[in-house]
């Protein structure tokens, strides 16, 4: 029988998820399927048994169901552990779930091998504290920043996320309001303003001449914070579409043991 995989969300007819994964199979030569399920939001812990009781070999979570994955699965990574949210179910041999979280992976990789950034020691800003910058938090102080400040429009939620991973790094929370100018090398957007076409409201002078920006969001034009990398003249704006596609390769990798290559998936979505 051919495995089966799917991504699991709700609402869930947009996602690129079985688009990126099919054309990774086909590249690589693995035999599998993957498809769309839409998660039940009363039940989306029996959507899930039920693709695995029905022979499902890995599910990607998306939205709105990633801390409940989190919830459901019977052991975690610690990086999952950290995100508070899995985006990657696998099924053991015993058939027990394991839960990761691929996102802050597929970050670092876009930032790091697609674009030859160099993390360690610089001086990072994450704007945000909610589930998207939960989720890359880790896997930045892996890099080895020199500093890495999270600044969000509720102060307290930046600390607690600060506090909580502070043994792994030199992580430091504060309030967007708090924030001065003229310090960072890589500012990274993880807040839901752009989903408004809004930036949150940061110091104009606050990217060192030639830093770079990442917005974590993906969209089909330029984002608002992509726009506002562009008008602060920094040295790259990158959108989060190469984030999106590899935080999939890393699934992939997971489940098959094969790296697909991830430039032609992103010239194909660009196009
Ligand atoms: P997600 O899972 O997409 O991260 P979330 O958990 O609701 O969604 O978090 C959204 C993040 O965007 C939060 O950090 C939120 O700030 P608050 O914690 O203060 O709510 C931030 N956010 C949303 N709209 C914003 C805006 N207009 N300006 C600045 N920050 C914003």
């Amino acid at each position: 029988m051919t495995d089966r995989y799917a991504v699991i969300g709700n609402p869930i007819e947009h996602s690129k998820s079985p688009m990126i994964h099919q054309a990774f199979a086909e590249q690589t030569g693995e035999t599998l399927s993957y498809g769309r399920l839409l998660g039940h939001l009363d039940d989306f812990e029996a959507d899930v048994r039920r693709f695995f009781a029905g022979g499902g070999q890995g599910l990607n979570v998306t939205v709105p169901f990633k801390e409940r994955a989190w919830a459901l699965a019977d052991e975690r990574t610690p990086r999952a552990e950290s995100a508070g949210a899995v985006n990657t179910l696998i099924r053991l041999a015993d058939g027990r779930l394991r839960g990761d979280n691929t996102d802050g992976a597929g970050l670092v990789r876009d930032l790091t091998v697609n674009h030859g950034y160099l993390l360690s020691g610089c001086r990072v800003l994450l704007l945000g504290a909610g589930g998207a910058s939960k989720g890359v938090v880790r896997p930045l102080l892996e890099c080895g920043p020199e500093q890495l400040v999270i600044a969000n429009r509720t102060a307290a939620k930046a600390r607690q996320l600060a506090t909580a991973l502070q043994s792994l790094g030199p992580v430091q929370g504060c309030g967007l309001d708090e924030l001065e100018g003229g310090e960072y090398d890589l500012i990274i957007n993880g807040t839901a303003a752009g989903l408004q076409g809004a930036v949150p409201p940061i110091p104009d002078n606050i990217l060192t001449p030639g830093g770079w920006i990442y917005d974590m969001l993906y969209a089909n034009e330029p984002t608002a914070f992509v726009r506002w990398g562009k008008a602060h003249r920094a040295g790259k704006a990158l959108d989060g579409l190469g984030m999106l596609v590899e935080q999939a390769a890393e699934s992939f990798f997971l489940w098959r043991g094969v790296r697909p290559d991830t430039g032609p998936v992103m010239a194909q979505l660009r196009a």
